[in-house]
């Protein structure tokens, strides 16, 4: 492959919003392709930077504040160590991991408004904004909804028909409401300030459509759409007490737009990287920022979701090119949404799979993770995540491929060797032919991470080991140990060296898997030496060998469906949504006869509050034909619950009835319903329900146990 390698690298992850946990969609997006091709370029002894932090302004996180009742602050600070340690955990290995909120981003992202407000550059203008009197918050077009002019759907949002589809403005709704009070929004005036995207249309054009002709065409298309319908001025400022405050006298009381300020968080981290660096070793200055974002003999690539897109190859590129001094990206490898079972993954409606709850459902398997990700990246088109497929890769792949070849390779070290690396004798074609392997698959694997293929670059990494396997296979030297024990000795050389390549070659990819193979050959770092390993040996004869551990065990369908039913029984999801799930998995059991879960004890039992309730009201809920939203008498109090019940109940056949509810169930909204706990049902294999009742009348209250 021609490629040159740039002086430097700048490689930015998108900066995460510090107002929730991360999901596996996070990962694949962006930061699991984005540490690959950082490792890589380390292993290559490249000058690489990896930016990442937390965005921690916008209405994004004064709306999750006022959700769970904190400040934005003990927002931020909580979900900020949140995400930092989840990401940690998954060994992504940043540089520096900072935050917006940081006094410096403050500054630096101040100091870019000033200098285009000093330049003339910006546009001041009035205009009339829809404001919610009751939470006193200008709305986000997000935040209003109201009645579609074109089709009369009546939970249209302030930006988009969800029904027919149209793109609105929130002025457009009939009867607009706030979703944060439910008020009437009135139209406010307010003045703000525009940086003139349209000045930049066209360097943007020539940035982007000749010189960056080589992006994906996912990414590509995005921009040629924004550019052929022309750019226009876009708002840089907000009326809102939550953000980097807008350094002019004149402008009390607002921030500057989050989408301004959080790219500028990429240079601030990287200042802060260098200030950090400096304080700890006098030979480093803190002015080391500079030519990672100022120098043309640098690359900077962002790793973005598709949803980034505009804001990082059209809006900040732009904000640079207006500054003057700074590079722009030359490469935005953005990947499309990963789906989870099929559906799109939504965190309002619990429709995800934390990774921090990952970590303890599955500890020390923060590596299969990574490897099943890799495997589905949406590199190009949106991809699916499935548990299924989780398992079958785990134990199909990472254990009968993998960990198998390098099992096996040490444990007959181990045992006609003691572990000691035996010596090469005359080396045979099917020696030869493995050794070539080596070099070829490896250089498959950087290339194809060079150029943001993660997805083959793994599968070629997975061929080597397949190969390792079928040279065993082929060699058989369990076989020949008392009649050729000189080509035995010359086999598992052989075989130890492309354990030794493994623990390179999938470093980038299973960085917790290559360290516990290089500890079992009892090496502290192998050099990337792919180039000419057909001459050099990775591991020298005569070296002692720790003792194998095994990389990967198999992962049994109980954890899998207690997966499945996890994200079945959290998610607010339609029922609709809810039985496709339950079709995906049947070929593995019918819902007829799921497996019986695991032993739990008493205190896990104890832990839930059953109770005898009385149904007081029901009523059916616009626009959800499954849903009902019933009143209950449960003895403690009266409360709602939304329970999907309407296809089998009308409202009438069950007000007076007595159920069962689980009442210590966390809240959840449910077409915009909170649903404060959980009747309990039974269900047969076609998905009909029926309530579950005592047998006699007894109290409102009464414990079930
Ligand atoms: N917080 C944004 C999101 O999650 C991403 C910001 S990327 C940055 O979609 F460039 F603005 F930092
Ligand atoms: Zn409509």
């Amino acid at each position: 492959m021609n490629y040159q390698h740039p002086k430097r690298y700048t490689v930015t992850a998108a900066l995460p919003y510090a107002n929730g946990p991360l999901h596996i969609g996070h990962l694949a997006g962006a930061y699991l392709p984005a540490d690959i091709y950082v490792r890589l370029l380390r292993l290559l002894e490249q000058d690489v930077l990896f930016i990442c932090g937390t965005d921690e302004h916008g209405v994004a996180i004064t709306i999750r504040a006022m959700k769970e009742g904190l400040s934005p602050q003990e927002i931020i600070d909580k979900y900020h160590q949140l995400i930092k340690d989840t990401f940690a955990a998954f060994h992504i290995s940043f540089d520096i991991f900072s935050r917006t909120s940081h006094p410096l981003h403050h500054q630096t992202a101040a100091e870019f408004f000033k200098h285009f407000y000093d330049k003339g550059l910006l546009i001041e203008k009035e205009s009339e904004q829809l404001y919610d009197p009751q939470a006193q918050l200008f709305l986000p077009d997000r935040y209003v909804v109201g009645t579609c002019p074109k089709c009369g759907y009546d939970k249209a949002y302030g930006d988009q028909c969800e029904s027919c589809g149209t793109a609105l403005s929130p002025n457009e709704l009939i009867n607009p409401v706030s979703v944060l009070s439910g008020s009437q929004p009135i139209l406010k005036s307010t003045k703000h300030w525009f940086f003139p995207l349209d000045k930049f249309q066209e360097r943007l054009e020539d940035y982007i459509l000749k010189q960056h002709s080589h992006w994906k065409p996912n990414v590509l298309g995005q921009c040629k759409s924004w550019l052929s319908e022309g750019l226009a001025p876009r708002a840089i400022t907000r009326d809102l007490d939550w953000g980097v405050k807008v350094p002019l006298p004149q402008a009390q009381g607002k921030v500057l737009y989050v989408w301004f300020d959080a790219p500028i968080g990429y240079i601030t981290a990287t200042k802060e990287w260098a200030m950090y660096r400096a304080e700890q070793n006098a030979e480093y200055s803190p002015e080391d920022w500079v030519p990672y974002w100022k120098s043309s003999d640098t690359k900077l690539v962002h790793f973005i979701g598709k949803d980034n897109i505009v804001f990082h190859c059209i809006i900040f590129p732009a904000i640079l090119m207006a500054h003057g001094e700074y590079i722009y990206a030359d490469e935005v490898p953005a990947n499309e949404f990963l789906n989870l079972e099929g559906e799109k993954i939504s965190t309002s409606r619990n429709w995800a799979v934390w990774l921090h709850e990952y970590l303890q459902d599955f500890p020390g398997k923060t590596d299969v993770l990574r490897y099943v990700l890799c495997a589905t990246l949406p590199e190009t088109k949106d991809n699916n995540f499935t548990w299924e497929d989780f398992q079958n890769r785990n134990n199909n792949e990472l254990v009968a491929i993998l960990g198998n070849f390098v099992n096996r390779v040490l444990v007959l070290v181990h045992k006609y060797y003691q572990g000691v690396v035996p010596p090469l004798h005359s080396l045979e074609s099917t020696d030869l032919e493995l050794l070539q392997n080596v070099k070829t698959c490896g250089q498959r694997v950087v290339e194809n991470i060079l150029q943001f293929r993660f997805r083959e670059a793994l599968q070629e990494a997975m061929n080597l080991a397949r190969a390792g396997n079928k040279y065993l296979a082929e060699v058989e030297p369990w076989h020949l140990i008392t009649t050729q024990p000189q080509r035995v000795s010359t086999c598992l050389n052989i075989a130890l060296q492309v354990v030794a390549a493994l623990s390179i070659i999938f470093e980038p990819f299973l960085p917790e898997t290559s360290q516990k193979i290089k500890q079992m050959l009892g090496v502290e770092k192998v050099r990337w030496l792919w180039k000419d390993l057909l001459c050099a040996e990775l591991i020298q004869e005569g070296k002692q060998l720790a003792s194998p551990v095994l990389l990967f065990e198999k992962i049994e369908s109980n954890l899998i469906q207690k997966q499945i039913d996890k994200l079945r029984a959290t998610s607010s999801l339609s029922l609709n949504n809810k039985e496709a799930v339950s079709v995906a998995t049947a070929s593995a059991a019918p819902l007829s006869c799921n497996p019986p879960k695991p032993i739990i004890q008493y205190d896990d039992f104890d832990k839930i509050d059953i109770r005898v309730a009385t149904v007081l009201q029901a009523e059916k809920i616009k626009g959800a034909d499954k849903l009902l939203k019933l009143t209950l008498d449960t003895g403690v109090d009266i409360r709602t619950v939304v329970s999907g019940i309407a296809l089998y109940y009308t409202p009438e056949e069950i007000i007076g009835k007595q159920v069962i509810v689980l009442l210590n169930l966390a809240p959840r909204k449910l077409r915009g319903i909170e649903s404060q706990g959980m009747i309990l049902m039974a269900e047969n294999s076609q998905g009909k329900l029926v309530f579950v009742q005592p047998s006699n009348t007894i109290e409102n209250g009464a414990i079930v146990k």
